[in-house]
């Protein structure tokens, strides 16, 4: 069975890699052999055995009878998004990593490989190595899911990590994401959160069975952190991580992308490194947790290999996934309710009571400031009361989980 992979980066070797590392077993599990006979990439990779393979005309792929299924790890939603359309408007299956443009054109992407009697797949889109996509649409199907909360991001989850565990250094621990293949071609989509929120979009979408616009998502991300939160945070028995959050709200979902402060006990707290975890909580199934590598080329290209065995075996046959593409609109944000870590400036504590009821205060020995834990509010009353503090007072505010 041939198959051409688009993009031989940091997953698309990855997939090379796993392929030939699994051929036997994998050829077992389809009945016959899985063939990469094309790479479509702008380098030529001079010298190295996938040489022979490079294609540099995405029209080459196109129009190759002989391939039937595609891999997409490029990256980013144009030029991925013609070059998909190209193979799922020739009957060709694909499977893709990208999160950017599943969470852009997933819906409509669907409903063309349907439409041309094939499937388009995406487990690795999100969460790397956890197979949580087929869980959410071949498992969890007897349930209303009422939250989604996870750690999808593995750069920040491991800078997090190494900020907190060894008081290492933002840029120099990023760059470390990076030589590991962890972090993005431009990591400020992890950085800034964009990664995790088109990840929850993409996961909101699947238990809403209905298009969720990344953009709507409150997003921020932990480029603000800084090692006086990190003490703080250890002062109170927390941790600082990168949530990405979806929980039912009426007919429909309340969604946010922050770094959140979660207490000890939570089933967050010890998901550390490049790990991820998503937690599930259905109305029928309770709480769940899914745990495992959430970045980096082995991992991810674990879960586009299992796209492909799926595919194979299902060439003939449209897996449906329900996916539509109207929009859905977003509970308003500012009716989402937490309890708030806030840094001030100054120690004039009535100034702060004036503003807000204090649950309590921290002290992390930090000169000139206050720390202290408001009770849980909406965060248009957190903005009205914020408001009241004087000028230049405000400093931070992390919330909690
Ligand atoms: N940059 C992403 C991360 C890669 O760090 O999670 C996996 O999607």
């Amino acid at each position: 069975m041939k198959i051409a992979i688009m993009g031989y980066g940091t997953i698309g070797s990855g997939v090379m890699e796993v392929l030939n590392t699994n051929r036997d077993v994998i050829a077992g599990r389809v009945g016959e052999p899985i063939e990469v006979k094309a790479v479509l990439d702008l380098r030529d990779f001079e010298g190295d055995p996938v040489q022979p393979l490079v294609v540099h005309d995405y029209m080459d792929i196109v129009n190759d009878d002989e391939i039937v299924m595609v891999v997409e790890t490029m990256g980013g939603v144009e030029p991925a998004y013609t070059f998909v359309r190209a193979m799922l408007e020739k009957g060709k299956a694909v499977t893709t990593s990208n999160k950017a443009l599943v969470a852009d054109r997933g819906a409509e992407l669907l409903r063309i490989a349907s439409a041309n009697g094939t499937n388009f797949m995406f487990e690795a889109s999100v969460g790397g190595g956890i197979p949580i996509i087929r869980t959410l649409l071949a498992c969890l199907t007897g349930d209303v899911i009422e939250e989604i909360t996870g750690i999808v991001n593995g750069t920040t989850n491991y800078m997090m990590t190494k900020m907190t565990r060894e008081g290492s250094d933002f840029d120099a621990v990023l760059k470390e994401a990076q030589e590991k293949g962890y972090a993005e071609k431009d990591p400020t989509a992890d950085v800034e959160g964009y990664d995790a929120c088109r990840k929850i979009a993409i996961l909101t979408s699947i238990i809403a069975g209905a298009q969720v616009d990344y953009e709507d998502i409150p997003t921020e991300g932990i480029s603000a952190i800084e090692p006086e939160d990190i003490l703080y945070a250890k002062k109170m028995n927390r941790v600082i991580k990168l949530l990405a959050d979806s929980k039912a709200y009426g007919d429909t979902y309340a969604c946010r992308v922050a770094p959140f402060m979660i207490a000890e006990g939570h089933p967050l707290y010890a998901v550390n490194d490049v790990f991820n975890a998503v937690f599930v909580k259905g109305n029928m199934l309770g709480e769940s947790m899914y745990y495992g590598s959430g970045a980096g080329s082995l991992p991810t290209a674990s879960a586009v290999v299992g796209d492909l065995v799926r595919m194979a075996k299902h060439l003939d046959r449209v897996i449906p996934i329900e996916w539509k593409e109207q929009a859905i609109t977003l509970a308003d944000e500012k009716e989402q309710t937490y309890a708030h870590f806030v840094r001030c400036e100054g120690t004039d504590k009535a100034a702060i009571e004036a503003a807000f009821s204090v649950e309590e205060y921290v002290d992390a020995g930090i000169y000139g400031e206050t720390g202290f834990v408001t009770p849980k509010m909406t965060e248009r009353e957190f903005d009205e009361r914020c408001a009241r503090l004087g000028e230049g007072v405000f400093l931070k505010r992390i919330r909690l989980s």
